[in-house]
């Protein structure tokens, strides 16, 4: 039985354990404190009948809905998020390496937050939730508060003290609570659990349906390179849900049949003032340390301790991928350099992963002929 059209969403796995739980119940992090992810029925039988259906579908994240947790898609909030394209870089990259910058500046919200948020607020709604909140850098709170404004739900964010005062205003603007008052992502998540209200915690991984949304970038990649999976994908990473989400992605694309061979290489980049993921790679940990006092202006990447951190890890190992991080000066010239060279307007987390390019190509991990693709996640107007 192929059963197109519905989830083909079966349990929930630990990540850590491989402890399975119910999916139709609300469940945050599994018995180990370790992050949840969705399993689901695949073979190749339902990889043919699932391929055959995309070719109808509207070009949005929902025209995955079989690799989707939402049960009831009919009634989802949907604000049109995901399906955004791969731009060909001609000048700004190394020399005979083919770069396309994923650009999901586009997404509704400005971001790529979207994906995730849209789907936790559809399974929050799903399940029962009565009120979301999360502490966020920024691009979190603004999906969060927009998702949960059109699924009708409360919503609270918490955001560090000097996060750009534009973020707060959207946030507002769809009627979400905002909490200031916190140093780091750390004392804000602290300052949300002093609330009571029994609104669910929908922080990045420790809830199940974020990093869904987050793997349809790589569902999205598969198509767009006609199921021939590209040699680098080149990621700013915070909590590192995407990386995540795609490598989750290309696996079960594997069990359904329509993708073979090396899985892409995922490269980390983060900043040189919060690289937590960066230092435990080259240290050859499993896990990461929390980053001391996180200093960078590329808020999307100020996030000193990710609860994914032995899944990023395990990616990064798995593909044989690099980690590297930037500074501050890089990201302004690279940003300056999108806009003169390309014609595009990259956020500060963009501009850090097209700065990674250019030292993975140097380093010669990234060779002569390979395919990279960087992730261009916000648009930068979010930040005022
Ligand atoms: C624009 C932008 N890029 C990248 C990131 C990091 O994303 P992830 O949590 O998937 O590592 C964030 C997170 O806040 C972000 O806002």
């Amino acid at each position: 039985m192929t059963e197109i059209g519905s989830t083909w969403a079966r349990r929930l796995v630990c990540s850590a354990t491989g402890v399975t739980a119910d999916i139709d119940h609300p469940t945050f992090l599994s018995p180990a404190s370790a992050p949840w992810l969705v399993e689901y029925e695949l073979d190749a039988a339902r990889g043919a009948a699932w391929k055959e259906a995309l070719a109808e579908r509207p070009w949005t994240l929902w025209r995955y809905r079989e690799l989707l947790p939402v049960v009831d898609f009919e009634s989802r909030v949907d604000l049109g998020e995901g399906g955004t394209p791969i731009i060909p870089l001609h000048r700004l990259r190394p020399e005979e390496i083919e770069v396309w910058l994923k650009e999901e500046g586009g997404n509704p919200t400005g971001s790529f937050k979207a994906r995730g948020l849209s789907l936790a607020v559809n399974r929050a709604r799903e399940l029962g939730g009565t009120g979301v909140q999360l502490p966020s850098a920024g691009n979190a709170a603004i999906a969060l508060a927009a998702y949960a404004a059109a699924a009708g739900l409360p919503a609270r964010v918490a955001i560090p003290d000097d996060t750009p005062a534009e973020v707060e205003r959207r946030c507002r603007l769809h009627g979400a609570e905002v909490f200031t008052g916190g140093k780091t992502l750390v004392e804000s998540a602290a300052r949300l659990a002093e609330l009571g209200g029994g609104y669910w915690n929908l922080s990045t991984l420790k809830e199940p349906y974020r990093v869904e949304g987050k793997k349809t970038m790589g569902l999205e990649l598969a198509e767009q390179f006609h199921w021939q999976l590209p040699d680098w994908i080149i990621y700013p990473t915070g909590g590192g849900t995407g990386i995540v989400g795609m490598h989750k992605a290309f696996a079960e694309l594997e069990a359904l049949g329509l993708v073979s061979g090396p899985r892409p290489r995922f490269a980390v980049v983060q900043m040189s003032g919060c690289a937590p993921i960066v230092k435990a790679f080259e240290a050859g940990a499993d896990k990461a340390e929390p980053w001391e006092n996180p200093k960078t202006n590329v808020w999307g990447l100020r996030v000193p301790q990710a609860i994914g951190d032995f899944l990023i890890l395990g990616a990064l190992k798995e593909t044989e991928g690099a980690a590297v991080s930037i500074s501050e000066q890089e990201v302004e010239e690279l940003q300056a350099r999108a806009g003169r060279e390309e014609g595009l307007l990259v956020g500060p987390e963009g501009a850090a992963a097209l700065a990674a390019l250019f030292w993975l190509a140097a380093d010669g991990k990234i060779e002569a002929g390979q395919r990279v693709v960087v992730f261009q996640t916000g648009h930068p107007a979010n930040y005022g």
